[in-house]
């Protein structure tokens, strides 16, 4: 039989972080899975002492969900962000080199635009040049790009509109939560009914990373998002239907909305190599159900 697999995550308490504590204590798992959560105040990714100490801790893999993920507040926490998202996770990768440490490290969707995927609307590949509008963005493929040069043992996972769990600490919640709060609120919504996007259940995406770890698959970029896309103003009408709440909903292009930091009118990402590495996370409508009702949102 097989020595468990050794993994250390940073960033347990978030969307992501939880789902993945849920999905490596299941018993199914094959090799089963040694977890050691790595969180502030212990453990901060930005104290290179502390990465230091993580080469020698023995770990076969390391997970990284910890971000900068405000994303209109980084067009101006500009420095934040970048230590976060792009000087962080290099020197992460350069301590579990020394450590012969597997790096998972995740980012986003917001490191594409443009050219014939925007203007035609197909999916973006993981070999697509990246092409990011926002800080955020700029900070997410660069640390993409660091972490790739640094170690040749890392996997790097994209994915889009992350929600599980009451949401991310940082933002608030997330959008999911957001909608539903809101509608119970009375609030009038005003949501972007022209930017296409792959949102994606935290439980799903950790499942899909669990995949890539314990098989393990080939290093390099994945893609890794729930089915199909729809805009955001597609995805609140979903949410509202399945809930059965009807708050007073307005479709806005991206134009009059005018968020601070700019987003891609199309920025879906391709499932094709994970489709062929036998990974399908479920369609971004039945996530959605599974996820509402998990969370008590409509009856089970
Ligand atoms: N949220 C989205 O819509 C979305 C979309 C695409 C990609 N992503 C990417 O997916 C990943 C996970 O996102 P998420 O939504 O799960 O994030 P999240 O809920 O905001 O959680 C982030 C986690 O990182 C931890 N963290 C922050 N700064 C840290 C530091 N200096 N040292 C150690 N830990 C730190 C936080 O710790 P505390 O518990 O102490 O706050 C939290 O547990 C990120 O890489 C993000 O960029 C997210």
């Amino acid at each position: 039989m097989s020595s468990p697999l050794k993994i250390g995550l940073i960033g347990s308490r978030g969307q992501l972080g939880q789902e993945l504590v849920r999905r490596f204590s299941e018993p199914d798992l094959a090799p089963g899975v040694d977890l050691r959560t790595l969180d502030r105040p212990l453990f901060d990714v930005t104290d290179r002492a502390a990465l230091s100490e993580l080469s020698g801790a023995g770990f076969d893999v390391v997970i990284n969900t910890s971000a900068y993920n405000a994303v209109d507040a980084a067009e101006t926490a500009v420095r934040e962000c970048f230590e976060l998202n792009a000087f962080a996770p290099l020197f992460l990768a350069r301590a579990c080199r020394e450590g012969g440490t597997a790096l998972l490290h995740v980012s986003t969707d917001y490191v594409m635009s443009g050219g014939i995927h925007e203007e035609e609307q197909i999916p973006y590949p993981e070999e697509a040049p990246t092409r990011p509008l926002s800080v955020y963005g700029l900070s997410k493929a660069a640390g993409e790009r660091l972490v790739l040069e640094a170690w040749e043992r890392s996997w790097i996972v994209r994915t889009c509109g992350l929600y599980g769990g009451s949401g991310s600490g940082q933002k608030g919640g997330n959008f999911v939560t957001t909608m539903v709060r809101l509608a119970r609120e009375g609030k009038p919504l005003r949501v972007v009914s022209d930017q296409r996007v792959g949102p994606t259940a935290a439980r799903d995406l950790a499942r899909g990373i669990a995949r890539l770890v314990t098989e393990p698959l080939p290093f390099g970029l994945w893609h890794l998002t729930n089915g199909g896309n729809v805009s955001w103003y597609e995805f609140a009408r979903t949410i509202f239907d399945l809930t059965g709440l009807s708050p007073d909903l307005t479709p806005v292009p991206l134009s009059v909305y005018r968020p601070v930091a700019p987003r891609s009118p199309f920025s879906v990402l391709s499932n094709e190599k994970a489709h062929r590495a036998g990974i399908v996370l479920p369609s971004v409508e039945s996530a959605l159900e599974d996820f509402l009702r998990r969370a008590g949102l409509i009856p089970s």
